[in-house]
């Protein structure tokens, strides 16, 4: 069924990245990454947040330094709303971009992440009020190993007093080891009381030397890290929840996976097979008596893709992935401001194309289904539309 022609579908964008004020002030202070620089001779300055990008910092080229432009798509809300106005996005549920506060983790200063938290949260609040209807946001937890009791007080601010959070953005490292340590476990719990969802995504892809010396030297730009770095990490973070059972004991905690879930619909069958037929833990499962859900069932219960992936190849995998009416469970977005045009003057954004078409050719253009992917589910799932306090 297609829609009438003068009834346009509406558009959401579940991931789609910010940096407020704070942050950047935050940014600019630090000399490691992530860092914010300028470079002799580059007319914007430059946002370094990879690993990857570190060998480049201590001798950087002229005329490429490391790092991206720091241009006002990262920082201006006019340029947000000016970006979804022009391809015809309706809502945004913006998010804090990578990597968030991970690095404040390491601070031995507990409470180090907890005001630049407080005060990220309360700007992305005041920014979605400046556009009712159009604007939420998924909110920052200040995740610190010594003080998970302000990770609780953050969420239930966010829940409570911000009225367009629709769930939190979190990194793979969580309170520095990873999603599947045991001391997640009351975050995660948390999350589910106040049914907020995760929305996780990536940060720190794979080890330089996975992909070699000529990468390092910079000849193979981002692709690496970005391609193929970022969705391993995202399914390897998710497979070592799944692993821990978190899933199982939390069965009502929802977690969004940002670039279509990585590899995961395409590697789900694995997983399951080698879990299947591994001697450890079978032997494991026997003694417990406690049946596992399998990472199929994990898939059409918990777990909601995005639909990040820029090809209807990947994303038919991630529909089918997500098990029968998994067509629901998918959301588009566009990860602005990542990834932008590179010719002068190229207004309408490639990238954000290509994620449109991906689900047009993979669902029919016009048809019920390509509108659910590209905004309808959001609308259910996060609730839009709607005032969330109690
Ligand atoms: N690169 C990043 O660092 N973050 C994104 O979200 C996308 C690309
Ligand atoms: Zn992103």
């Amino acid at each position: 069924p297609s829609t009438p022609q003068d009834k346009q579908p509406i558009i959401v964008d579940i991931h789609t990245h910010m940096y407020p004020p704070s942050y950047i002030k935050l940014l600019q202070s630090r000399d490691t990454i992530p860092l914010i620089r300028s470079f002799p001779g580059q007319p914007d300055p430059r946002l370094v947040l990879l690993p990857s990008e570190v060998p480049l910092l201590s001798n950087p080229s002229p005329s490429q330094p490391p790092g991206r432009p720091l241009t006002d798509a990262y920082t201006s809300l006019d340029a947000k709303i000016a970006f979804m106005d022009k391809h015809n996005i309706s809502i945004s549920v913006l998010s804090l971009a990578n990597p968030w506060l991970e690095f404040l983790s390491s601070s031995p200063d507990p409470n180090s992440a907890v005001q630049p938290a407080i005060q990220i949260n309360a700007e992305f609040e005041y920014w979605c009020q400046k556009h009712p209807g159009r604007l939420y946001f998924f909110g920052c937890l200040p995740l610190h190993p010594e003080e998970t009791v302000q990770v609780f007080v953050a969420a239930q601010t966010l829940k409570r007093t911000l009225r367009h959070c629709r769930g939190v953005i979190v990194g793979t490292n969580g309170l520095g080891k990873g999603l599947d340590d045991p001391d997640m476990l009351v975050v995660f719990g948390q999350l589910q009381e106040l049914d907020l969802p995760v929305f996780l995504h990536p940060h720190y892809g794979l080890p330089n030397e996975v992909f070699g010396e000529r990468a390092e030297k910079g000849e193979y730009g981002h692709v690496l890290s970005l391609g193929l770095g970022f969705p391993m990490e995202t399914t390897v973070a998710v497979a070592r929840m799944y692993l821990a059972g978190v899933f199982d004991k939390y069965p009502n905690l929802k977690v969004i996976l940002a670039h279509g879930g990585g590899t995961l619909p395409f590697l789900a069958g694995r997983i399951e097979s080698c879990v299947r037929h591994d001697a450890y833990l079978y032997a494991k499962e026997k003694e417990s008596g406690k049946k596992r859900r399998s990472i199929w069932e994990v898939l059409k219960s918990q777990i909601y893709l995005d639909a990040v992936v820029y090809s209807e190849v990947g994303l038919k995998a991630a529909i089918a992935a997500s098990g029968e009416g998994g067509v629901e469970r998918v959301m588009f977005g566009t990860d602005h401001p990542f990834f932008p045009p590179l010719e002068e003057g190229e207004e309408e954004w490639g990238s954000v194309a290509m994620n449109k078409e991906a689900a047009e050719k993979a669902l029919g253009e016009g048809s019920k289904e390509a509108e659910m992917v590209l905004g309808g589910n959001a609308v259910e799932i996060l609730r839009l539309g709607e005032d969330c306090l109690p």
